[in-house]
Order: structure tokens, then sequence, then C-alpha cells
């Protein structure tokens, strides 16, 4: 990726939200956590949308083809519920898939609550991309990426992204090698 402004995808998936039954919680949680953790410039790309699988990969393409983004991190639709099919579209528009980042936050969130194992999330790369799923509990979100985002700034070196700095009192990234 030629600009240095990193763009981050922060994508909604819900019905209810979508649908302005309720305002979306998740979106803007994520957007004050990157606010809060990011140090170097990056602008977020929101959208909201509802649980259908057709929708959700079509945002992520869009995310990841033609904005650009360097992560996607997506929020709901994780769950056992028939509408619940954001790891489905995640897995069928990535290339690789990235299975530890599930295991980490769910092992995390099992310290938090019992039902941690009810949630699919996932993580895989689509071309220069990250897309990391969260719960759509707004308080899941800083539970599942304090966990994860040590890693993520490495993890978009290697995608040839742009060189993610983060507010170290906050999170500690870590690159095993210097770039
Ligand atoms: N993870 C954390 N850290 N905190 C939570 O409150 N809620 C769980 C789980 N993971 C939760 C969590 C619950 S109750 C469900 S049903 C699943 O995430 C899936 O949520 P989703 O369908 O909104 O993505």
């Amino acid at each position: 990726m030629t600009s240095t402004i990193a763009r981050f995808g922060v994508l909604t998936i819900s019905d209810r939200a979508s649908a302005g039954v309720y305002v979306d919680r998740g979106g803007p949680a994520i957007q004050e956590y990157l606010q809060e953790v990011v140090v170097s410039p990056f602008e977020a790309v929101p959208l909201v949308i509802p649980d259908e699988q057709p929708q959700i990969e079509l945002a992520l393409k869009r995310l990841c083809d033609d904005d650009r983004c360097s992560l996607v991190i997506t929020t709901g639709g994780t769950g056992p519920a028939i509408r619940d099919v954001t790891p489905e579209a995640t897995a069928a528009v990535c290339q690789k898939m990235m299975p530890g980042f599930g295991e980490l936050m769910r092992q995390v969130s099992l310290l938090k609550v019992p039902t941690a194992i009810l949630s699919r999330q996932t993580a895989g790369i689509r071309g220069q991309t990250l897309i990391v799923n969260l719960p759509g509990q707004p308080k899941a979100i800083a539970e599942c990426l304090d966990a994860v985002f040590p890693a993520i700034p490495y993890c978009i070196d290697l995608l040839g992204g742009p060189y993610i700095e983060t507010n170290p009192a906050r999170i500690q990234a870590f690159r095993p090698k210097a770039k």
C-alpha cells in the first residue's frame, strides 16, 4: 500500500441497528478504541448493514478492495442464531484464515463470560487486508481487541501495509524483527 494514512473499516452487522430499531453502539465503540490505541495517522470507514451474507460479503469486499483498508473490524453476527453469518461471510471473502485471533479472543472472553464459547468469531486475510470479527456486545470490543491488538501492526507490516504505531501506555505493539 502506498498511502501512509491507514484506513480501518468498522463494519457493524446487525439487523436491528441497520433498521434503526436501536442506535449502533458497537461501531462507535470500535472507533473510540482505535482513537485511544492508534497514534499513527488513520481514518475510519464505518458501515452498518443487516445480517445478510451477500451484503456482508459485498461490504467486506468494498472495504478491502475499493477503500483499501489495512484492517477491517466487524462487530456482530458471530453467534449460533440462524441469522448469525458473519464468520461464513468472512471465510467466503478471505484467501487465508487466521484462526489464532478467534482462539485467543474466546480464551480471554471466557474469563469474563461463560457464554464466550458461543462466539464463532474468526479472522482472515483478503488481499492486503486483515479482517477481524468481534461479537456484537459493545463491552466485548475492548475485551477482545486488547488481547489481539499487540499482533495487529506486525500482521499489517507482513501484508505490506502502512506502519501502525500504538500508544504504548495502552497497547504495546510487538514486532519480532526491526523494520
Ligand atoms: N465475548 C466477550 N468478550 N464478551 C461478551 O459479552 N458475549 C458472548 C460471546 N462473546 C460476549 C463474548 C455471547 S452471549 C454471544 S451469543 C456470542 O459472543 C456471539 O455474539 P454475536 O452474535 O453478537 O456476535
